[in-house]
């Protein structure tokens, strides 16, 4: 076999090893054991940056092939910072007679000649490679192109390493930033969700308390007591219904899956409004596209969800106006879309506004939208609103329709 063809399935081998490794220490050693084994040299020194850029941690070889941490170096008046810095190899001839390096690691360990290899990889460069004989003038033209290959499938597998670090590292950072973050805001949810409830019963428990008491005093008087037992008795329903929502939002429930045409269940919704619309002055037009599928959602989640989007635009039309109900198809998923004439919103209002008790109203809960948004995506649909203050808001509920049936 003559030299370069020894080189060459030398250099085949050292890139297939060093590409099957994932980790930088690993590349490195099987780097110096292979590059030691084909070529004899005297020894291999290898050094990566820093972070920083300005310091090296060098590792060297000696015939063992054995790679071992030597400290760590600054790149003034080294071999290896003078080949990163110029990003160009370096062939030293002797290294004894070569006053640019007089405190070289290499030389330190009986080296006489070297070649010094800049690793850069897509133009970042990472470190040098180096390796010396202990005999003077020892490498020849060829050699030298040798081992810049060499030296570029090692920059090449290392950078790959640090970047599988890299990403490794980004994503479990991401793992814990997640974490932190849904933890966060379920306790913020918690919090918001107990000062909500204390502050929705306390006015229901203090006239309950009060009319209990005035039962008391006089029990004979059977008017004031049929009076008496009636408010509280409309305070009881109330504290129900905050529990009935608050219920509701921490356990919306699975969907109970039925097969429904969209257009059903909006009659169905605009009927039970029908009263509600009239007396306000609300003008209603439906456009209901009879090409709608049926499909599959829970009737009475996505009733309730229509309930509150048609109750929101009629608390947003105190003095009229008129309101909108739409049903598109589009063939994979089906619009329904409920827009109104109101007050409209502003950015913030409409940033904030599926958060669980977010609310502008007086005696809002400031569920209906967050609960609305749960129920929704639960169904594999989406929920989005587009508003302009003073002149309108527009929901827009997409649901799924399953199309391999
Ligand atoms: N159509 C609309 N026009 C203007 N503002 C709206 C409209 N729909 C919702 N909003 C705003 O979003 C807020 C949150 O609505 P959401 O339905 O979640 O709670 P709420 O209506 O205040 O209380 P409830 O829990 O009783 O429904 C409302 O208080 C209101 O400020
Ligand atoms: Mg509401």
């Amino acid at each position: 076999m003559d030299n370069s063809h020894r080189w060459y399935s030398s250099i085949y081998e050292i890139s297939k090893a060093i590409n099957a490794k994932l980790e930088v220490r690993q590349i490195l050693r099987v780097i110096a054991r292979e590059t030691l084994r084909h070529a004899g040299y005297h020894r291999l020194l290898v050094g990566l940056l820093d972070r920083t850029g300005e310091w090296l941690h060098p590792h060297m070889a000696g015939r063992d092939g054995v790679l071992r941490p030597a400290g760590r170096i600054g790149l003034d008046g080294r071999a290896l910072g003078f080949v990163i810095h110029n990003r160009e190899p370096l062939v030293i001839a002797d290294l004894s007679s070569d006053c640019r390096f007089p405190n070289s690691a290499l030389g330190a360990e009986g080296v006489r000649s070297c070649v010094v290899l800049p690793l850069e990889s897509s133009g970042e460069i990472l470190g040098a490679l180096a390796v010396g004989r202990s005999t003077p003038d020892a490498f020849s033209e060829s050699e030298t192109a040798m081992l810049l290959e060499i030296a570029e499938q090692t920059a090449t597998a290392v950078r790959h390493a640090q970047l599988i670090d890299q990403l490794r590292e980004e994503k479990q950072k991401l793992a814990e930033a997640k974490d932190s973050l849904v933890h966060s805001d379920r306790l913020a949810t918690v919090g918001r969700l107990a000062a909500h409830v204390a502050h929705e019963i306390r006015n229901p428990l203090a006239t309950i308390g009060g009319f209990t008491h005035g039962i008391l005093k006089s029990p004979t008087d059977a008017a004031r007591v049929a009076r008496n037992a009636r408010i509280i008795l409309e305070e009881v329903e109330r504290l129900e219904q905050i529990l009935a929502n608050v219920m509701n939002f921490s356990r919306p429930g699975e969907p109970l899956l039925r097969t429904r045409c969209a257009n059903e269940t909006v009659e169905a919704v605009c009927a039970f409004h029908e009263n509600a619309f009239a007396e306000r002055s609300v003008v209603v037009h439906k456009a209901l596209d009879p090409s709608c599928p049926e499909q599959q959602y829970d009737p009475d989640q996505i009733r309730q969800v229509l309930l509150n989007l048609i109750q929101n635009a009629l608390d947003a039309m105190p003095n009229g106006g008129e309101l909108t109900v739409e049903t598109q198809n589009r063939g994979d998923h089906v619009r329904i879309v409920v827009s109104d004439t109101g007050e409209g919103m502003s950015r913030e209002v409409i940033d904030t506004l599926f958060q669980p008790f977010y609310t502008t109203k007086v005696g809002g809960t400031g569920l209906g939208l967050s609960v609305s948004q749960k129920i929704i995506r639960d169904h594999g649909g989406r929920i989005a609103v587009v508003s302009e203050p003073g002149r309108g808001s527009s929901f827009t509920v997409s649901l799924p329709v399953d199309t391999d049936t």
